[in-house]
């Protein structure tokens, strides 16, 4: 690249590629309206990126590139609020809005005014200092005088400014408050994730952004989906404006996310009107909508009506109720999860909420039952919290005949009737029996998934099948079926049977990351195992980390780092690397999973039909060898298709989409392995 530059062409290009960078954050971001691809974007990026690490004196904190900071943080400091943070009255009640609006009418007197009605945000209440355009600080509520300063947990949210878009008039001084939050699908696939590290799974959205903002370490706060909405400004001398809708107008052209709707109108006859079209619109809503926030739209009336010490007098929040129905609890069931623990999960007489037909609510823990002092039998009341996961709120408690039973978590468990124990301090109950059939099986499926060793032809009902039938009680009996093992399985074709041997077998050469992913130890993700296959060469050299050495790589902290070291230093899991290792399973870092390095780096390919010399797993290990990636399904993003005989359908919509086909021919000179 040209480094050549001198230092006043390289800032004036990073001002300009630092305005382009914001400008599409923002398209993309909060007006969800691209101008640009992914691609043109990282060229952008990597641009700025290149520049910047020539220049490192020109790197400033509002570049986007600073967006995820550093180590984490020892503790939050203090922020005390210039303006108080105050909360909202608020009311479930119709009628006491009206009560509402006679109070304000009353005060105003003969003074013309109107309402806005604006979605109250089911999130984390945060505020924005932007001096001279820059953010400068971020904080939490607290208690409403004094926040905790989370800057560096703000910054990483993209939808966020970290420099005002330029408009006419730019503030001096602008604090902004709104509210952080994970959007509904962004948590839902969060939660999946986190389950499926072992890591306990949030309750509803609200948690997981408070958490999220609550977290030291900013590069994974970066990683969390998080969003937010900005509504009101601390100092009405901030921006000289008249309405609260001009407010709402000026923040969005400053580039602040806000609300996508809100309505003005008249008289509270409007307002209520516009309540139940909210009620009807929200489930479209990213965020969680747990109300409506009503505020007397003219700025310079506010300070007429002021403020009692907790809430202003010119606003108001009318709650939903969230849709709760009453049903039977049926039974409680206990559920065991990858890392034994388990999870009372109540089964309801099936009920509709919120559109869906709900039959089971996760009861989370033995404290949750006690605390709502829930009993087989029981009448209770369930809704969905945040809108998302079904939970029962309390029980109809005259509902009852005497007839109810008490649970108790089970002292062995359901599955393998093996110990349970319950570690003083903690609320989870787990079954300590590593060879426990509930375990083994959603061991076996994380091992085998896509994102893991990728072993195809392993699904959910031939894990099933191989464990109740005793063939396999740990990853490394995989390692040992033969095709006659398997043929013998009930349904089990021939075809199917061949094509398990081979994916087994194809697995041995997987890259080492999936492997540390694979050996589910908990709190270990897809990605920390991708920092930890950086860090340490081999199994050995893992397995020989002290946990200091291991939190010395990025996304391990003390947690995961102590969770890596008790896994592996473990007899049982010794004894499981020992067999891997027998069985011809890859433990070392390949030069080829450096695939940055590839000629192929960036490239997808499917594979179709058979080839004449290569087996599918030769193709794929020659595409993965040069940098490139296999998947099992054509899409535009597909960048070649290879075909031998007998093709399917896929070979069809490699046409119909105008991916680039190759024979086999083509391939092998592709990947540089022609024929001999
Ligand atoms: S106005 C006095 N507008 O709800 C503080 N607040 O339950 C009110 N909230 O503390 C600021 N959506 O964190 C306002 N559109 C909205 C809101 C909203 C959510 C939060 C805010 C407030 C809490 C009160």
């Amino acid at each position: 690249m040209r480094y050549s530059m001198n230092k006043q062409q390289a800032s004036r290009e990073i001002i300009s590629l630092r305005e382009q960078i914001e400008r599409h954050n923002h398209l993309y971001y909060v007006l969800a309206a691209p101008e640009i691809s992914d691609r043109q974007y990282d060229a952008l990026y990597h641009r700025l990126e290149e520049i910047e690490h020539a220049h490192p004196d020109l790197v400033s904190e509002d570049s986007p590139t600073q967006r995820v900071g550093g180590q984490p943080l020892p503790g939050f400091t203090p922020v005390q609020h210039a303006v108080p943070m105050l909360s909202l009255s608020n009311t479930y009640s119709k009628d006491e809005l009206r009560e509402f609006d006679i109070r304000v009418s009353r005060v105003l007197g003969n003074r013309t005014f109107t309402y806005v009605v604006e979605p109250k945000i089911d999130g984390v209440a945060v505020s924005l200092v932007y001096e001279n355009g820059l953010l400068t600080i971020g904080s939490t509520r607290g208690d409403g005088v004094t926040g905790d300063d989370i800057t560096a947990n703000i910054r990483t949210i993209r939808s966020i400014p970290l420099r005002l878009l330029r408009t006419k008039s730019m503030p001096a001084l602008l604090e902004v408050r709104g509210e952080v939050f994970m959007p509904k699908t962004g948590f839902s696939a969060f939660n999946a994730v986190r389950d499926e590290a072992g890591d306990e799974p949030f309750a509803n959205p609200r948690n997981a952004a408070a958490g999220s903002l609550k977290l030291l370490d900013s590069r994974i706060v970066a990683k969390r989906p998080l969003d937010a909405v900005f509504y009101e400004i601390a100092r009405p001398q901030d921006i000289p404006i008249a309405t609260q809708a001009e407010l709402l107008e000026r923040l969005k052209s400053f580039g602040f996310p806000t609300s996508p709707t809100y309505w003005e109108s008249p008289a509270i006859d409007g307002v209520i009107e516009r309540l139940d079209e909210l009620d009807s619109l929200r489930r479209r809503f990213p965020f969680g909508t747990n109300g409506a926030v009503i505020k007397v739209n003219q700025r310079n009336l506010r300070g007429i009506l002021g403020s009692t010490a907790k809430s202003p007098r010119w606003e108001t929040a009318f709650k939903f109720e969230p849709e709760r129905v009453e049903t039977r609890l049926i039974n409680i069931s206990v559920q065991v999860g990858r890392t034994g623990v388990l999870t009372p999960v109540a089964e309801l007489e099936p009920v509709s909420i919120a559109g869906s037909v709900v039959r089971r609510a996760t009861l989370h823990n033995m404290d949750e039952i006690h605390r709502k002092d829930i009993r087989i039998g029981d009448r209770v009341i369930v809704e969905k919290a945040g809108d998302v996961i079904p939970a029962i709120v309390q029980i109809v408690a005259d509902a009852r005949n005497g007839k109810e039973l008490v649970f108790s978590m089970p002292s062995e468990c359901p599955v393998c009737v093996g110990p349970v124990i319950r570690l003083e301090n903690q609320v989870a109950t787990r079954c300590e029996n590593l060879q426990c059939p509930a375990q083994i099986k959603s061991w076996l499926r994380h091992f085998a998934a896509r994102n893991a060793m990728d072993i195809e032809g392993l699904g959910e009902v031939l894990v099933e099948q191989l464990v109740d039938n005793g063939l396999v009680k740990s990853p490394a009996d995989l390692y040992d079926l033969d095709r006659e093992d398997v043929a013998g399985l009930d349904r089990m074709a021939d075809r199917s049977a061949d094509n398990l041997i081979d994916g087994i077998r194809a697995s041995r050469q997987r890259e080492f990351w999936r492997l540390i992913f694979a050996l589910g130890i908990r709190h270990v993700g897809q990605i920390s195992a991708q920092r930890l296959e950086e860090h340490f060469e081999n199994i050995d050299v893992l397995m020989s980390a002290s946990v200091e050495n291991l939190e010395k790589t990025p996304d391990v902290g003390p947690i995961v780092a102590k969770s890596i070291h008790d896994f592996l230093s473990g007899p049982p899991r010794r004894v499981l690397i020992k067999r891997l290792r027998e069985s011809g399973v890859n433990m070392k870092r390949l030069a080829s999973s450096q695939s940055s390095a590839g000629p192929l780096c960036g490239k997808t390919f499917v594979l179709t039909g058979t080839l004449a010399d290569l087996t599918r797993d030769e193709a794929t290990d020659l595409i993965r060898r040069a940098g490139g990636r296999v998947s099992s399904s054509v899409s535009a993003k597909t960048s070649f298709v290879v075909a031998g005989s007998d093709p399917g359908s896929k070979l069809a919509r490699a046409e119909k989409l105008g991916v680039p086909i190759l024979d086999e021919n083509g391939f092998r000179k592709l990947v540089g392995h022609p024929e001999q």
